[in-house]
């Protein structure tokens, strides 16, 4: 016989006040005032060391840093320099590369890695346009611009020794997208474990979903939640046939060993999504245009002995992320359209509360959202 079921008091207790209003999803007032309050308070991802691994590599930014480029200069040092040229602001360059002066393709005015201006054919005298920098911090081999101290904010995750092991890591792929949707909605589905069991037939029995609803290993800053999940170990049937492809060149790479970690998921706010799987890390940021459009940024990385060595677990792992995201997409959309319903007929229906443990990372956002809103 299943469980009883009990019903949960009436409606405006203060169990589901955290949740955030419809509007807030459509509204771009409320997008203004997000991005003064969220976006310009702390750190936003510019990108891996591992972007620019060697002098003279460059990759142009898109979404938040659109206009600026990360390089890593003749000394080393990696910089984030503006990618528009001083004379008539032309884009200096796209995609990634490696060059030792950043050219200007219109009238080929030139800058050194620095940003300093060190050409201007035909001028009898250098203008000396220095290209603007912006100040960069570290932690744990991402780059980040802006106020703020990431490490500060990120220091209670510094006791997992699977974020500390600095794997070498190379960039497998970039996607880059703008979506239809608000950029809360996918902060909000990945910081909840709730739907995994439901939306994710491959995913779920590839992690110890058990543990989520008993003991997730959790940490939490003001700023960031995070999560450790073990792998359901020893390996079940996968859900699904590119689990089944990943699970066993997973296996096969590994050599019958069990992964450290099945995954591990730093939500660090109010956009950025860092994920680490087995010999793989993913950065992704949501940029908002409008309150109803957001330029979606994805870095895959994988492990560099993999890339050499085990292409086909590159592509394996890369098809897996494909369907979780996929499948994470249809649950935005649905969220999306559920609540744009709400807000049309006047936005009266509050939500439900939060599942604990399940939700608690989404209850965390919801809260540091409302706080930082005033
Ligand atoms: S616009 Fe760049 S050199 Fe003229
Ligand atoms: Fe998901």
């Amino acid at each position: 016989m299943p469980p009883a079921v009990r019903h949960s008091p009436p409606e405006s207790t203060p169990a589901h006040v955290g949740a955030l209003p419809a509007a807030w999803y459509f509204d771009d007032e409320t997008l203004q005032v997000e991005l003064r309050r969220l976006f310009d308070s702390g750190p936003s991802y510019a990108g891996h060391e591992a972007l620019v691994r060697r002098a003279g590599d460059f990759a142009a930014l898109t979404g938040e840093h659109e206009g600026q480029v990360l390089v890593r200069d003749a000394e080393g040092v990696a910089r984030l320099v503006s990618n528009v040229c001083r004379h008539r602001q032309a884009e200096l360059v796209s995609g990634r590369g490696r060059t030792k002066r950043l050219v200007c393709p219109m009238h080929n005015w030139a800058y050194d890695l620095a940003g300093k201006h060190v050409a201007a054919p035909h001028f009898d005298q250098l203008p000396c346009l220095d290209l603007a920098t912006s100040p960069l911090q570290r932690w744990n081999g991402l780059v980040l611009a802006g106020p703020g101290d990431a490490a500060a904010d990120l220091a209670p995750v510094a006791k997992w020794p699977e974020l500390a092991a600095g794997a070498d890591y190379d960039l497998v792929r970039v996607d880059d997208e703008v979506i239809d949707l608000n950029w809360k909605l996918f902060m909000e589905v990945f910081l909840e474990d709730y739907h995994v069991g439901v939306v994710h037939p491959g995913f779920r029995n590839f992690v110890d979903v058990r543990q989520l609803d008993a003991e997730p290993d959790t940490v939490r800053g003001e700023r960031f939640f995070a999560e450790n999940v073990g792998v359901n170990w020893p390996l079940v049937k996968a859900g699904s046939p590119t689990f089944a492809r990943f699970q066993e060149l997973l296996l096969d790479a590994s050599r019958g060993h069990k992964p450290p970690y099945g995954a591990v998921w730093l939500a660090y706010f109010p956009n950025m999504l860092l994920e680490w799987y087995p010999y793989t890390f993913v950065a992704s940021t949501y940029w908002p245009r409008t309150a109803r459009e957001t330029v979606v940024r994805a870095e895959v990385y994988m492990d560099r002995r993999i890339v050499d060595e085990r292409q086909d677990l590159v592509e394996a792992t890369l098809a897996v992320l494909d369907e979780v995201t996929q499948e994470d997409l249809n649950v935005c959309y649905a969220l999306s359209r559920g609540r744009e319903a709400v807000w049309r007929r006047g936005g009266q229906e509050s939500p439900g509360p939060y599942h604990q443990p399940m939700e608690q990372g989404l209850e965390q956002f919801h809260r540091w959202i409302r706080n930082s809103l005033g």
